[in-house]
């Protein structure tokens, strides 16, 4: 990024710093809109630009009302440029997300609490393009055609319940993946779809995913989101535990004793090793290191998938695929990142053994355990609900827990998962299903409840 000049403007007796900033390079005056332009593409930014009268109303109500909003913007770099409630909340009256909030009544000033990925994507339109071609955009959508996840939220976690079946998904998988955000008779959003923080909700506009759930409102901070805890509140658990396989990790180590010192509020594209001793979740993932420029396309440097029943190599263009990614593009750009740091025969070493893990999984448990399924199937010895049969709920711990455990474990470097909670949880469910499997075979009948 340019170095940019800042020249600090008191303003409206708030002690609201606004900087009128001018990147050095920004040749181009960026087309403006009603409230601001598609700043996107430059990288250094031309801002000159006060609030308006109008954009200014906000803030002093707000100011008073919501302090603690007002406190985290006032700090951020939006503050900074100017961009300020107006910008992001501000709509126009004839979109269906438009209201009046009690203060703006009677004006010509329509507002929505609700900030689709659109807005940001009017200033941040690369950040916007980049999600959209990431697995994270498919996060709900992928859920609306699978009826077996409907029934496990309403009809068994739910337990039908006529009034209440849907509070599982509400306070749990809406919360990570999002949902289809609709709007009441007074076009606020409704209490079954929001709040909610998912990465993959639909807005009313259309536009997929949430761009708060890693920059949180409204400090919207670059280190906030280098930082492993940004992606933590979604992947950890028994299914996904990706925190816990970093901390678990070397690279964890180095980062739990001395990450409070390290340098996290570098430009994008210049946050580099020396900024950091050990890499994050984004190092790997998403920043720009080396010769590699930033993304915010998650799936870009994967080369398997690792959480499906059988893991493949990546080599789809359908970003609804779960095959979705190109793997060999994929793992020569994260063997980039390692290089950063690590030596060559380190690094091929160390992806040949992960890879290793990742086949012994699908040799040695998917593929058998599937035949076992599909065999008992066939003969009429499997329960219709899965979630009472024996057979069906060690089946699924071994794909849907220890087996993503194993696997990932095994790739991010995080022995106690790769084998504690994977490879040893995964010989114990294989010894379980094959019992089961050979007393049904030998009665011809279920067991159990
Ligand atoms: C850079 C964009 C941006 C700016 C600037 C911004 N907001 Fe927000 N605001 C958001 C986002 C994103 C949300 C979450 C909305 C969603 O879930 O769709 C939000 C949520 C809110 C909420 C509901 C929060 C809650 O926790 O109940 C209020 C109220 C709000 N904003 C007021 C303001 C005010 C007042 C300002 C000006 C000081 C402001 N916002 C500036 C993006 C912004
Ligand atoms: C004179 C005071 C006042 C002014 C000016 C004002 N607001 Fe509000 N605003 C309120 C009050 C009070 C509420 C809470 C009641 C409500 O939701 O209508 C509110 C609510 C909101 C909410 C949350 C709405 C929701 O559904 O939860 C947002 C977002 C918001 N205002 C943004 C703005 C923006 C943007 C402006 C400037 C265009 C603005 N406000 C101007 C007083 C004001
Ligand atoms: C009206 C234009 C505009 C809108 C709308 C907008 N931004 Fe920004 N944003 C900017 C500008 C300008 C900067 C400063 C760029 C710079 O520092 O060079 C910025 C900076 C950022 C940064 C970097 C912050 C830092 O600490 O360096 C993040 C993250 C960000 N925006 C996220 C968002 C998100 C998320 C939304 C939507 C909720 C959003 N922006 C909406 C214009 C906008
Ligand atoms: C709000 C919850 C949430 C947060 C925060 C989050 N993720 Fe995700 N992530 C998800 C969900 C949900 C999926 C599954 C997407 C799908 O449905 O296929 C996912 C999938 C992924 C995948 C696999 C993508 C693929 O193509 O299969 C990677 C890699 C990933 N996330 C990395 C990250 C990183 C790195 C961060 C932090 C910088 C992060 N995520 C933050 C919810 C989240
Ligand atoms: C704590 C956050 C969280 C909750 C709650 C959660 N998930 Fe997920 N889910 C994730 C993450 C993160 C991934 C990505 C796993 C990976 O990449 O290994 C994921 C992956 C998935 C996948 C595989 C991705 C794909 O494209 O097929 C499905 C299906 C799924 N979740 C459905 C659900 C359903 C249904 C619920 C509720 C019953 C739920 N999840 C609850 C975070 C969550
Ligand atoms: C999975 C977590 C995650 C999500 C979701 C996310 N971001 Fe980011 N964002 C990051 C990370 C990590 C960085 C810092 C990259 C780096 O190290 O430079 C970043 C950086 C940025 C920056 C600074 C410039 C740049 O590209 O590096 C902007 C602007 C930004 N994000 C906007 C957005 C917008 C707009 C959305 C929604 C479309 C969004 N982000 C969604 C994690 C996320
Ligand atoms: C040292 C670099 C590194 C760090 C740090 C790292 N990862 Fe990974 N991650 C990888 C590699 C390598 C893979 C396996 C890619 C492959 O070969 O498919 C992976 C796989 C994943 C997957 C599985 C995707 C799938 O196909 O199921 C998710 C989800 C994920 N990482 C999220 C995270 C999160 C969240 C963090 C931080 C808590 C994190 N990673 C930290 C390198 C890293
Ligand atoms: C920013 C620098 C940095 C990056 C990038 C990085 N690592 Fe590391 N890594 C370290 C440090 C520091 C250690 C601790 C070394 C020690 O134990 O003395 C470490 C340790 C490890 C270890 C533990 C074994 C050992 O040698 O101590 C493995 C395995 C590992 N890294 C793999 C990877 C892989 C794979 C990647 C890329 C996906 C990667 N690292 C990226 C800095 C990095």
């Amino acid at each position: 990024m340019t170095t940019v000049t800042r020249q600090l403007l008191i303003f409206l007796g708030l002690g609201l710093g606004l900087l009128t900033v001018t990147g050095a390079q920004a040749q181009e005056e960026p087309k403006k809109t009603e409230h601001m332009g598609d700043m996107s593409h430059v990288q250094a930014i031309t801002i000159d630009r006060g609030l308006t009268e109008k954009g200014a109303e906000c803030i002093a109500c707000h100011k008073d009302k919501n302090p603690g909003i007002i406190a985290d913007w006032k700090d951020s770099r939006h503050a900074h440029v100017g961009v300020s409630c107006i910008d992001c909340h501000g709509k126009e009256k004839d979109s269906p997300m438009a209201y009046q909030c009690e203060g703006i009544e009677g004006t010509d000033s329509y507002i929505s609490v609700l900030v689709p990925p659109s807005t940001c994507g009017r200033c941040h339109a690369r950040e916007q393009e980049q999600f959209n071609e990431s697995g994270h955009f498919r996060s709900y959508r992928q859920i609306i055609p699978k009826d077996s996840l409907h029934a496990l939220v309403k009809r068994h976690e739910g337990q039908d319940h006529p009034e209440l079946h849907n509070a599982p998904n509400e306070t749990g998988c809406m919360q990570c993946h999002g949902t289809e955000i609709k709007l009441g008779e007074d076009n606020r959003p409704t209490q079954e779809t929001w709040p909610n923080a998912g990465m993959g909700n639909i807005y009313p506009d259309g536009s997929t995913g949430d761009c708060d759930s890693c920059h949180t409102r409204h400090a919207f901070t670059l280190k906030e989101s280098r930082h492993p805890r940004a992606c933590a509140s979604c992947h950890l658990g028994p299914d996904h535990p990706n925190i816990e396989i970093f901390e678990n990790s070397k690279h964890g180590q180095v980062f739990l004793v001395e990450g409070d010192d390290w340098t996290w509020d570098s430009a994008p594209d210049a946050w580099e090793p020396g900024d950091y001793r050990g890499p994050t979740c984004a190092t790997c993932h998403m920043s720009g290191i080396g010769e590699l420029k930033t993304t915010h396309n998650i799936t870009e440097r994967l080369y398997w998938n690792l959480w499906a029943k059988e893991s493949r190599v990546r080599n789809s263009s359908d970003v609804m695929s779960p095959w979705y990614g190109d793997g060999p593009a994929g793992r020569e750009k994260m063997e980039k990142v390692c290089l950063s740091c690590h030596s060559k025969t380190h690094t091929k070493n160390f992806f040949e053994q992960g890879d290793k893990a990742v086949r012994l999984y699908n040799e040695a448990y998917w593929k058998p355990a599937k035949a076992m399924k599909d065999e008992l199937a066939e003969k009429g010895l499997l329960k219709e609900n899965p979630w009472a049969d024996e057979f069906q709920i060690a089946f699924y711990h071994m794909w849907h827990h220890q087996g993503r455990r194993a696997r990932q474990g095994a790739l991010m470097a995080g022995p106690d998962y790769a084998h504690w909670h994977g490879f040893f949880e995964l010989q114990q469910d294989i010894y379980k299903l094959k019992g089961i499997y050979e007393k049904r075979l030998e009665t011809g009948k279920i067991e159990g409840y």
